[in-house]
């Protein structure tokens, strides 16, 4: 068993520390020549040139990898997409053109929703780009094209290193749509897949100096009923999946919101000690966020960032930071989930519950 887990105490820890691997194979072979190569496309460049809508359909993890999909798709390639539950997506009347490309992300490849959203999108004449960690499953079969995130076989329930693989991969697809668009010089495209390559090592530089914040973070929240996770942009997206990984494991209910909307409803949860787990990364909304954080910690929450390293600031106003490297802001989820995954998993180890194997969560929910 302990072999099996590579010396881990757990598959989910063996998983995370695969992160900066999955990010390194998912690009391995993707830039030939100086030009993005996704050898599956299955659609030609005239094909994507056509495409002026975007849905990702997906459930769980995957879901949130779509919400940042729809961040990049949207600012590179100027294509307007939105994100659906695949359960939601397939009993609804979207609007669905030849020219509309549906892109299904499931680790997977088998999720019963998923696949019939895929089918009832086609049907209308969609394309259908997948997303997938298993080569040949039915969602590879059944769409136009596929990337395969090369996270390999994961075994815990929750989650991980497929996500990464998944907004690796997403973050391809979004280049190339902007590059096919002419949103995007090669040249652009180039240096962007250059940096996309380092999060491999940043992710790194958290398991090699963040453990002992994450542990305090956990200690932070164990005992609490509920916890709040915020951020804004590409930082609410984090937090959604944030809080999933929490609930998923701990069993700890848990919330994600956009750090704007807390006035609007959230904010009256806050008491003394509430924990509010915010992303607050550098980016263009950080001292929005921060102002958000300021009127929770006025209530007494317990607050806890994930910040850039050389933030000395953000000490002021949280009980407890867990830096990741500077980082451009498209690129921050590869990064900024990773210590929300050690947090979930410390957390629920100090509730003494079984990460790997959560009680009534299936790996692949392949009935409706
Ligand atoms: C289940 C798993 C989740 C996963 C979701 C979607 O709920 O427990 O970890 O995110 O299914 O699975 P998929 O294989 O389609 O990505």
């Amino acid at each position: 068993d302990m072999a099996e887990k590579g010396g881990y105490p757990d598959f989910m820890l063996k998983e995370i520390h695969e992160q900066p691997r999955v990010v390194r194979d998912t690009l391995v072979g993707r830039m030939i020549g100086g030009e993005l190569d996704i050898d599956e496309l299955g659609l030609t460049y005239e094909e994507l040139n056509l495409i002026d809508r975007v849905y990702v359909i997906a459930c769980g993890t995957s879901y949130h990898a779509g919400l940042i999909a729809k961040n990049l798709i949207e600012m590179w390639a100027r294509i307007p997409c939105e994100v659906e539950a695949a359960s939601e997506f397939r009993y609804r009347n979207p609007i669905i053109t030849p020219s509309t490309l549906v892109v299904a992300v499931s680790q997977s490849g088998e999720t019963a929703d998923t696949l019939a959203a895929i089918r009832d999108a086609r049907i209308k004449g969609a394309k259908v780009f997948g997303i997938t960690n298993v080569v040949g499953s039915p969602v590879a079969r059944e769409s136009d094209g596929v990337i395969y995130t090369k996270a390999n076989k994961e075994i815990a329930v929750a989650s991980t290193k497929s996500f990464i693989g998944q907004v690796v991969s997403l973050t391809l697809l979004s280049l190339l749509l902007a590059q096919v668009k002419g949103k995007l010089t090669t040249g652009q495209v180039r240096m962007l897949f250059r940096e996309l390559g380092d999060t491999a090592e940043q992710i790194q530089w958290i398991f090699d100096t963040q453990a002992e914040a994450v542990h305090e973070a956990a200690l932070a929240c164990k005992d609490a009923h509920s916890a709040l996770f915020v951020g804004r942009g590409m930082g609410a997206a984090i937090a959604h999946e944030g809080a999933l990984k929490l609930k998923e494991i701990s069993y700890l209910h848990a919330e994600a919101y956009a750090a704007g909307e807390m006035k609007h409803g959230p904010i009256a949860l806050i008491d003394p000690g509430f924990p509010v787990i915010a992303v607050t990364t550098k980016s263009p909304t950080y001292d929005k966020t921060v102002s958000n954080l300021k009127e929770c910690e006025a209530r007494g929450a317990k607050i806890i960032v994930v910040a850039t390293e050389g933030d000395e600031d953000i000490k002021q106003i949280a009980d407890h930071v867990i830096y990741i490297p500077p980082v451009r802001d498209a690129f921050c989820p590869i990064t900024a989930t990773v210590p929300l995954q050690l947090l979930a998993r410390e957390v629920a180890i100090m509730r003494d519950c079984d990460v790997d194997q959560p009680r009534n969560l299936a790996k692949s929910v392949t009935v409706e």
